[in-house]
């Protein structure tokens, strides 16, 4: 299928991990609601496609994502915002079931930033640059930025990165956790694509069910989070793959997993 402002390709090992390439080189990737619309189609399409496992979000070498689109939003009123429930369509790519890595190359600034700490695992090349401008033009994040980084980099940094809109590093963002891995530029895409492959390789239906349990980590006390991960670890047995998982330990052989 084709789109305007991103490009989607089956990729990996087995063609199970779809990269989604930001594309709209001339603004930086810039977040017009143009890319976000196309960008939220494409998840619901591969959310419902079986046959791909993972998705992995990148952009160019010289930006993932500049951030929204400040050309197109300058003039927005409040009552525009509120009544157009603008950057509700933003979190599709927080909703997904299926687990996806950011691959940062370049800039993710502002929007882009947020789209990058939605996404379940952030892969940075090594000139990456991570902020999170808005109070520079007058603004404040929008889509998750004053709230996933101080989860992920502690309130301190994170307090300074949105006071100031100054930008951290690749390498300042591994050692404070935003990011998981610091790769050469040039490969960066295909490592992630590597790991969408090693991910893809187990159950897709245990995979699931993992991304929920850490990812209930963030939204429960925990005690509560405890109960739900035991529950799921419950529920794995009443799953094909679980039996075929410890059966092919035994029998020492690779598991063959149905996603079942
Ligand atoms: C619209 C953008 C843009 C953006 C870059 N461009 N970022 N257009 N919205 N966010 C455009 C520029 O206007 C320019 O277009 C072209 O891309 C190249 O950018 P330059 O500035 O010439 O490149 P460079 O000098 O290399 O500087 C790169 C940069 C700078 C440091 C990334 O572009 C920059 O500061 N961009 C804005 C970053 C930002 O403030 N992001 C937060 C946005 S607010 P022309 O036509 O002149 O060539 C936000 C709110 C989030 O994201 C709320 C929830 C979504």
């Amino acid at each position: 299928k084709s789109y305007e402002f991103i490009k989607a390709e089956l990729t990996g090992a087995n063609k199970k991990v779809a990269l989604i390439t930001l594309n709209r080189p001339k603004a930086l990737n810039a977040l017009c609601n143009g890319l976000m619309s196309e960008l939220s189609n494409a998840l619901d399409e591969i959310e419902a496609n079986k046959n791909v496992a993972v998705v992995v979000i990148t952009g160019s070498e010289k930006a993932f994502a500049a951030g929204a689109d400040i050309k197109e939003m300058k003039d927005n009123t409040f009552a525009q915002c509120f009544a157009g429930n603008f950057l509700n369509n933003w979190n599709r790519v927080a909703r997904m079931q299926k687990p996806v890595i950011a691959a940062v190359n370049g800039y993710a600034l502002g929007g882009g930033c947020e789209l990058a700490m939605m996404c379940d695992i952030i892969y940075a090349g090594d000139k990456a640059k991570f902020g999170q401008p808005e109070v520079t033009i007058g603004t404040t994040p929008g889509a998750g930025g004053s709230q996933r980084t101080p989860r992920a980099l502690g309130k301190s940094k994170a307090m300074e990165m949105c006071l100031t809109g100054n930008m951290i590093d690749a390498q300042e963002a591994e050692k404070a956790g935003l990011v998981s891995k610091v790769i050469p530029a040039d490969k960066l895409v295909e490592e992630a694509v590597k790991l969408g492959d090693k991910i893809a390789s187990h159950s897709q239906l245990i995979v699931q069910m993992i991304k929920e349990q850490v990812n209930t980590a963030y939204e429960t006390p925990l005690n509560e989070g405890l109960k739900f991960e035991r529950r799921g670890f419950h529920a794995s047995f009443g799953t094909k793959d679980q039996k075929e998982g410890m059966n092919a330990f035994t029998e020492k052989r690779a598991p063959k997993f149905i996603d079942e």
